[in-house]
């Protein structure tokens, strides 16, 4: 078992200078198992150093790919000796984004066991629809004993019509893996829109595939029986941008946010001028700064181009030091407001009543110890430890480091007083000391 960490952050610091965004999350955990679909060696750039490129690269390699890494970001994944269609439950507990080596390995062999997918603690999330657009690519789908088992028939995958019943980004990105090897064409409707899925898209086309429309509701996939090998630089992070933009504005900081696609910043940038944030655009950065009042503001979380879900515990965390009452409503995740409990500990007023948050913003926070419940609870928490009067400790930190490259480093570097601790094991029983990291 892995020794807890934790945080501890001395808040209360305005962040000053320049931070640097790392590949996106939830892209890289698509494109990696994407590899299994080409017939050639591929180099990938721009990877973050996150514990869910970990757990993807690790899958690759008990499959039997070859990770080699290059350089700082960028690895070459050969996948030619690959045998094995299975992912077990040990591996795809620990990471949501598991699922796509079904789309993937069924794209490559037209089989696949994937154990059920883990990940964040954000209610029911079925993957009824991913499984809906394998069938209809006639594939043969059962679930038993928590393993997904597909299988084609000889006649391999065939092109088709796929609507979704809901707009979801990984039922869209595994009927693109899926398709793209099929026989003839593949039309997904009510796809969803992220930049993720074009950069999926992006790189699949890069490898000789053709895709069009990703980026609208619409996409034509023309399954070609041949992938290259490639060389691809993941995208920017869009929301682990909009997390450092929240950090500098709730602090009352003024921050330059580096290697970002600024149109796909529009929803956050749109919310936070409405806070009373100001954010200056340049052509790959973003100035954020905030030197007088926030404001209250009303926000529901929607599907791209909406606000993202993933930005929502953030920017709650940001109402708080707001003046007046806010109102979230959260249109996408179904329990999205765990992380609430927490922020209370360290004095927000909020009151949750099913998908509706109400926020009275106290213009204030304290430090308490709290514990990160998932992802982006964790990042809410950073930013109320760094905007809070005195000392927060982030407990369960291993949800932010599933996402979030070297944040401590990065946050460090703007001037924020933050250190990562080790727990120690008697602390874990009394809950009492930490001591310093050896590493
Ligand atoms: N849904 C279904 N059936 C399905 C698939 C989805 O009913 O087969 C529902 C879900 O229950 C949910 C909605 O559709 O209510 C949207 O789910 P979606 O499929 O879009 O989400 P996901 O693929 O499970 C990805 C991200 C999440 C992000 C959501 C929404 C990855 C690996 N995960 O999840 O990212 O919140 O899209 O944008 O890409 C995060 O990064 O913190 C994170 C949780």
């Amino acid at each position: 078992m892995k020794t807890p960490k934790q945080f501890v952050i001395r808040g209360g610091r305005p962040l000053h200078g320049e931070v640097e965004i790392s590949g996106a999350k939830n892209a890289v955990v698509a494109i990696l198992p994407a590899t299994l679909l080409s017939d050639e060696p591929c180099i990938i750039e721009n990877v973050p150093e996150i514990s869910d490129v970990d757990i993807s690269l690790r899958i690759l390699r008990e499959l039997g790919a070859k990770v080699r890494y290059l350089s700082p970001h960028t690895y070459e994944i050969d996948t030619r000796e690959v045998m094995s269609y299975t992912v077990p439950y040990e591996s795809a507990r620990k990471m949501r984004a598991s699922y796509y080596f079904m789309g993937a390995l069924l794209g490559r062999f037209g089989h696949c066991r994937v154990s059920m997918p883990g990940g964040c603690p954000l209610g029911d999330r079925p993957i009824d629809q991913h499984l809906k657009a394998f069938k209809k690519l006639g594939a043969i789908a059962k679930v038993e004993r928590g393993m997904v088992d597909i299988t084609t028939p000889e006649s391999g995958l065939q092109g088709t019509q796929i609507f979704f019943d809901c707009v979801t980004v990984g039922a869209t990105m595994n009927a693109i893996l899926a398709a793209v090897k099929a026989e003839g064409l593949t039309v997904i409707e009510n796809a969803a829109k992220e930049p993720h899925i074009v950069d999926l898209a992006s790189f699949l086309n890069s490898m000789g595939a053709d895709i069009m429309g990703a980026g609208t509701d619409t996409i034509k996939i023309r399954g070609t029986k041949y992938l290259r090998g490639t060389s691809y630089a993941v995208i920017p992070d869009q929301i682990e941008a909009g997390t450092y933009m929240v950090a500098a504005a709730a602090t009352g900081g003024n921050v330059l946010v580096k290697n970002v696609i600024p149109k796909h910043l529009e929803s956050i940038i749109n919310v936070m001028e409405k806070i009373g944030v100001k954010i200056e655009q340049f052509d790959d950065a973003v100035r954020v700064s905030a030197d007088g009042p926030l404001v209250k503001t009303s926000i529901k979380t929607r599907p791209h181009p909406g606000f993202p879900t993933d930005m929502q515990p953030q920017i709650s965390a940001l109402l708080c030091l707001a003046e007046g009452t806010s109102m979230i409503k959260e249109g996408v995740s179904e329990q999205r407001f765990q992380y609430v409990d927490e922020l209370r500990r360290m004095g927000a007023d909020i009151q949750v009543d099913g998908k509706v948050a109400v926020i009275e913003g106290t213009g204030h926070l304290t430090g308490a110890p709290v514990k990160a419940c998932d992802l982006r609870a964790g990042a809410a928490l950073m930013i109320a430890g760094l905007a809070a009067s005195g000392v927060t400790t982030i407990e369960d930190i291993y949800h932010i480091e599933r996402g979030y490259a070297d944040m401590e480093g990065k946050l460090r570097a703007l001037g924020a007083c933050i250190e990562k601790k080790t727990v120690c094991q008697d602390a874990v029983q009394h809950d009492v000391i930490v001591r310093q990291d050896a590493v």
